[in-house]
């Protein structure tokens, strides 16, 4: 039988949640929050979840520690009032320091996975996390979906693209890569990326390539800074790629993000809606809708 969902959508999802209850022909809660005037959230939710399947909303981009706590106070209250809750996060923060890189670092995603547990969260659902081993950290089932698939196609709709290469910034993201060009019917290249884990200093190797007259597509999982975009797209320039375009499901774009990567040649930047920026042109939606339908 199918489950009776009930989406609760926090203060930095309200659009993804309300297209995840309408492609789950489920009712959207009503969630109140006030902030108080040094930054404390209050949230309210009116209505009943007990015995439902509930889906919590809330994407974790900046500011992350706030977002956090939000999920957290609303997670708190709907298990205390019954329902079973799932976490669905379409931007997982803190997922980059899955282990312990240095010693004496904080394993991060490992205290978010203690956090959500122990406000009553049953299951964790997010997009393209970082890492999939960062999944391990997790004692509740986490589950992990790929924009990737919509990226592509977003690209192959929008864009006429001449013999076209996608090309992943590090090894991290080469099996992203691999599967956005099997999409789009292309070839594709990872580049070395290596990062000085003292000072973040990107350093990315250069390999011979010929791509005169061909577009170039760059996949990655987020865009942050915008650093290793521009690595990326200075390499291909030099190999003579025509049209660049950046594509990655989290499009955090923090501060000169898009002038560096725009001075580095990059054309265009197509991002989902994980992270909300005028670049977000993906909805997530119907992928978390089709995920949650299969519970
Ligand atoms: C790192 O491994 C990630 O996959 C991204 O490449 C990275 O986080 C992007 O950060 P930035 O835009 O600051 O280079």
């Amino acid at each position: 039988m199918p489950r009776d969902w009930l989406v609760a959508a926090g203060p930095a999802s309200l659009d993804i949640g309300a297209g995840l209850a309408s492609k789950l022909g489920a009712k959207l809660a009503k969630v109140e929050t006030v902030d108080f005037p040094d930054g404390e959230s209050k949230i309210r939710i009116l209505d009943e979840p007990r015995n439902k399947s509930l889906a919590i909303v809330q994407s974790l981009y900046p500011p992350q520690d706030k977002h956090l706590l939000q999920l957290l106070l609303m997670a708190h209250k709907l298990s205390e009032d019954g329902a079973e809750v799932n976490a669905v996060v379409p931007y997982l923060a803190y997922a980059r320091q899955d282990k312990e890189f240095l010693k004496g670092e904080v394993v991060t995603l490992g205290v978010v996975s203690h956090l959500l547990r122990s406000v009553g969260v049953r299951r964790l659902v997010t997009v393209d996390i970082h890492s999939a081993q960062g999944l391990g950290l997790f004692s509740i089932p986490a589950y992990s979906c790929s924009a990737i698939p919509l990226l592509a196609e977003y690209i192959i709709t929008n864009y006429k693209l001449r013999n076209p290469i996608a090309v992943s910034p590090d090894f991290g993201s080469s099996s992203r890569t691999e599967a956005f060009a099997s999409i789009i019917k292309s070839e594709f290249v990872s580049f070395k990326k290596t990062r000085d884990r003292q000072t973040g200093e990107i350093f990315t190797e250069d390999q011979a390539l010929n791509l005169s007259g061909r577009d170039a597509i760059i996949v990655d999982d987020m865009i942050s800074t915008g650093g290793s975009v521009t690595k990326c797209a200075q390499l291909l320039k030099k190999y003579g790629a025509s049209k660049l375009i950046a594509t990655c499901t989290h499009g955090l774009l923090l501060g000169s993000a898009v002038d560096r990567m725009t001075s580095a040649g990059v054309d265009d930047i197509v991002a989902s809606n994980t992270v909300p920026s005028r670049y977000s042109k993906v909805d997530v939606a119907p992928l978390l809708a089709s995920y949650l339908e299969t519970l």
